[in-house]
């Protein structure tokens, strides 16, 4: 595989051509691994399998997921691709057969002949992994999610037992409700002027769908329950299937057009409308409601972060935790940096999902983007007192994003622990366990794993999950 041309396949964003298991002898552990968590950490993240006809970060690449199992003070790693029908086939093939949402390509006569994957838009299952209703989700925001075992076999292509409709996108980013474990979802498609709220009840049963008006089609990627409400993001960002398709760059950028916020009741009985200065933003971090307002915790960037071209230097683009308010009589929008740390992957304890909280997670850079690198930071986000604490892994590493894992004994936001990936060069990759709280303190505990562990994107934590279910 030639992966030369292409600047975010170089260095610790290169594939890796195995899958691994290494057992508790086989992991080096600095520090204490806290005895009282049982679960699995898991990353998922673009690890392309056959040379890319295009690669545009963070857009491409074969999903792969990482994982270490927590047991009672005793961890197992273990990373497996997302088995998708699109793999499958160029496996089947033994060659490269998709685009990518920046450059797709038809799909090849012999390959439809044969009963491959016709779609050409490639289910990448890249972006994230969660739990809900006792079941394992590999998500892309483009298609449907992927069913996963425990010990991350993929099960199937998961449509909610015929639920979701063929061409319905169900995004990388839903929320689960910690009051009534409720799963809220946004669904997509290409065709119609709408998007739906999916709302699953907390067996992963569909309870609620909600039409959300969307004249335009902008790139939706995240949502967030702020207490009865969701809140979504319409930035002035489009992508065209069509221009992929025809060679064209597909992406486009309208500066002079407002972002919308779009805040929906989660009982379907009110849809308000917010207009803002463009902007984009990947991620929240967390949101409320409080006396008539949503508050809104964002990562907010100046505009769209990537294009067509491989070489367009937008992801490197400056972003900061933001805080939005959004008043829900006046229609009066605010927007606030909270710091000039530049952040990205924001997380909070997902017990507060939705509710008034106190700290938020990210990883950070404190140094200049020279080169396709990004983070080498984790930060945590006083949201009451507006301090900050960093910690820095090297000069050159790359920290992953932070999840927060709640301490089973606490229901302390600042007993929990806030868990990444970690490559930095000279060291075996590692987790890196920090104390929510004092996350400037510096890992609790490091486990190194003996093998490389390529950057990626979300994380999560499967309270209760164990190698054997
Ligand atoms: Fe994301």
């Amino acid at each position: 595989m030639d992966l030369s041309r292409f600047p975010y396949l170089q260095g610790n964003y290169a594939p890796i051509d195995e899958e691994r298991d290494f057992n508790d002898t086989e992991l080096t552990v600095e520090g204490t691994v806290p005895e009282n968590l049982v679960g699995a950490f898991m990353r998922n993240g673009a690890n392309t399998a056959y040379e890319p006809i295009h690669y545009v970060y963070p857009l491409d690449g074969d999903g792969m997921i990482h994982s270490l199992y927590f047991n009672k003070g005793k961890v197992h790693y273990r990373n497996r691709w997302v088995q998708t029908n699109h793999l499958k086939t160029e496996r089947e093939f033994d060659r490269t057969i998709y685009g990518s949402p920046g450059k797709l390509v038809p799909v090849p006569q012999d390959v439809l002949d044969a009963g491959g994957e016709p779609s050409p838009l490639k289910n990448t299952s890249n972006t994230s992994v969660i739990m809900h209703g006792g079941k394992l989700y590999s998500l892309w925001e483009g298609g449907f999610p992927h069913l996963m075992s425990a010990g991350l076999e993929t099960v199937e292509l998961y449509d909610y037992e015929g639920y979701l409709r063929p061409g319905d996108a169900l995004s990388a980013h839903p929320k689960i409700c910690p009051v009534t474990g409720e799963l809220i979802s946004c669904t997509q498609r290409t065709d119609g002027d709408y998007f739906t709220l999916q709302i699953f009840d907390r067996d992963g049963v569909p309870s609620k769908a909600i039409p959300v008006p969307m004249a335009e089609k902008t790139i939706i990627h995240d949502l967030q329950i702020c207490g009865d409400w969701v809140v979504i993001f319409y930035p002035p960002g489009y992508h065209s299937p069509e221009d992929a398709m025809a060679g064209k760059d597909p992406f486009r950028w309208d500066a002079d057009k407002p972002a919308k916020v779009i805040a929906i009741k989660r009982d379907g009985s009110d849809i308000i409308e917010f207009e803002t200065p463009a902007f984009f933003s990947w991620h929240f971090c967390n949101g409320y409601e409080e006396d008539g307002q949503l508050i809104v915790d964002y990562i907010w960037l100046q505009q769209i972060p990537f294009a067509k071209a491989l070489d367009s230097g937008l992801e490197k683009q400056t972003r900061n935790m933001h805080r939005m308010t959004l008043d829900l009589h006046t229609k009066a929008v605010t927007d606030t940096k909270l710091s000039a740390i530049y952040c990205e992957f924001s997380k909070a304890d997902d017990r507060r999902c939705g509710l008034h909280y106190q700290y938020g997670f990210a990883t950070a850079s404190n140094r200049e983007w020279t080169d396709a690198h990004g983070y080498n930071c984790t930060v945590q986000f006083d949201m009451e007192t507006g301090q900050t604490q960093l910690w820095e892994y090297g000069h050159d590493a790359n920290a992953g994003e932070p999840f927060y894992v709640p301490n089973p004994d606490s229901d302390k936001e600042e007993d929990g622990y806030v868990m990444c990936f970690v490559y930095n060069p000279g060291e075996d990759p590692f987790v890196s366990v920090l104390k929510a709280g004092c996350v400037g303190d510096g890992p609790i505990a490091k486990i190194h794993i003996p093998g490389r562990v390529p950057n990626g994107f979300h994380t999560g934590w499967m309270q209760g999950l164990t190698l054997n279910g």
